[in-house]
């Protein structure tokens, strides 16, 4: 039986177990310029016992920012910035892939430091508010991208990848979940477009799709993850097909070959295991766990087979020494979601260890 704690192949890595930390944004790239800071280097640090590390959501380009000070991976300062997080992980043997997150839709225009109506597939707005510097506030409209927009979208997808490589990072992961960007192209109502990325699944799939090929062709498939979440309707989304839609990207994947597949379930926790089927690779799975989350039950899905890798959002927040606390069978600290969003070291990376 494989457990948790073995090695398993990522791309063209070998993780040290099979427990993931799932992407969460924290918003604590302060200052201008949106680079990570010293502190989040020694959260990542700290977290550096994990099989891979998934950071934060961070933005491809300044229109791909959706929440205040999250990281981004689009100038050379940022770049420069990044190196202390990826060096602080990999002086303790650790892996780390940056999510390339592009929130699309699910975003205002405050946010920005120049002038920046936010993106999507269709002028379609997001029912519900938005969180900015001054406090909660309506969607907007987005831009619908017209085909140089697509492609100079694909183009800042490719060149962050370009830039996470040059930081030291062993990888990508492409945000296709959760509502934003790619989701709302993957969506049946934030997607109304009737040319060739909209109207039919294959259109619907294709951004998400030409941004996987685009950065495999330009870091190596080997060093490029999906993170998927169907029929979660997050952030707005409404998905009429989703098990078609998710099977034909899957049929595409399959001959992209990127390193895994992330999948963040949502309700149709059955699909889970026909995309399993369908899938040739290697699958990262974070479970559903509604009004909840992920715990150490979740290991059993290495032991029956049902996921590669299991990914831990939560409890990796909370508890720096994961990998160490499940072997042991806990005790674990409890996530502090109040202090999730922005903030500074206090329920951030004074989470103690188990000898502490
Ligand atoms: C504070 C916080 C921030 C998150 N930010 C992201 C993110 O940036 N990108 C992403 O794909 N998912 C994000 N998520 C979702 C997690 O990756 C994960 O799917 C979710 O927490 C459920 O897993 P869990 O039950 O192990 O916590 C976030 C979750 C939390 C709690």
């Amino acid at each position: 039986m494989t457990t948790a704690f073995e090695p398993v192949t990522v791309g063209r890595y070998t993780t040290r177990n099979r427990l993931v930390m799932a992407p969460m944004t924290r918003n604590r790239a302060y200052g201008p310029g949106a680079g990570p800071t010293e502190l989040m280097a020694t959260y990542y640090g700290q977290r550096a016992s994990a099989g891979l590390i998934i950071t934060e959501g961070t933005q491809p380009s300044p229109v791909g920012q959706g929440y205040p000070n999250t990281p981004g991976l689009h100038t050379a300062e940022q770049v420069e910035a990044w190196r202390r997080v990826t060096a602080a992980v990999h002086r303790q043997g650790g892996l780390i892939f940056a999510q390339l997150m592009h929130t699309g839709r699910i975003g205002h225009p405050s946010l920005y430091e120049e002038e920046l109506t936010p993106v999507g597939a269709s002028p379609v707005k997001a029912a519900g508010t938005v969180f900015t510097m001054k406090g909660p506030k309506e969607f907007v409209t987005p831009l619908p991208l017209d085909s140089a927009g697509i492609t100079e979208t694909v183009d800042d997808f490719v060149s962050s990848a370009r830039n996470a490589i040059e930081a030291g990072f062993d990888g990508v992961e492409l945000h296709g979940a959760n509502g934003y960007l790619l989701h709302q192209f993957l969506s049946t109502n934030a997607n109304r477009r009737d040319d060739e990325w909209g109207g039919s699944i294959e259109g619907r799939i294709r951004l998400t799709v030409e941004v996987t090929r685009a950065v495999a062709d330009a870091v190596g498939a080997d060093r490029v993850g999906l993170r998927i979440s169907p029929a979660n309707p997050f952030n707005d989304i409404v998905e009429d097909d989703h098990r078609d839609t998710y099977l034909a990207l899957v049929d595409v994947l399959n001959r992209l070959g990127p390193a895994y597949l992330h999948i963040a379930e949502g309700p149709d926790t059955e699909f889970t295991g026909l995309l399993r089927e369908r899938w040739g690779g290697t699958l990262i799975l974070n479970p559903f766990t509604p009004g909840g989350y992920t715990g150490p039950e979740a290991l059993k899905l290495i032991e029956t087979g049902e996921a590669d890798l299991v990914s831990f959002g939560a409890l990796f927040m909370a508890n720096p020494d994961l990998p160490r606390r499940l072997r042991a069978g806990g005790p674990f600290n409890t996530p502090d979601y109040t202090k999730a969003y922005g903030g500074e070291h206090d329920g951030y990376t004074d989470y103690p260890t188990l000898n502490a």
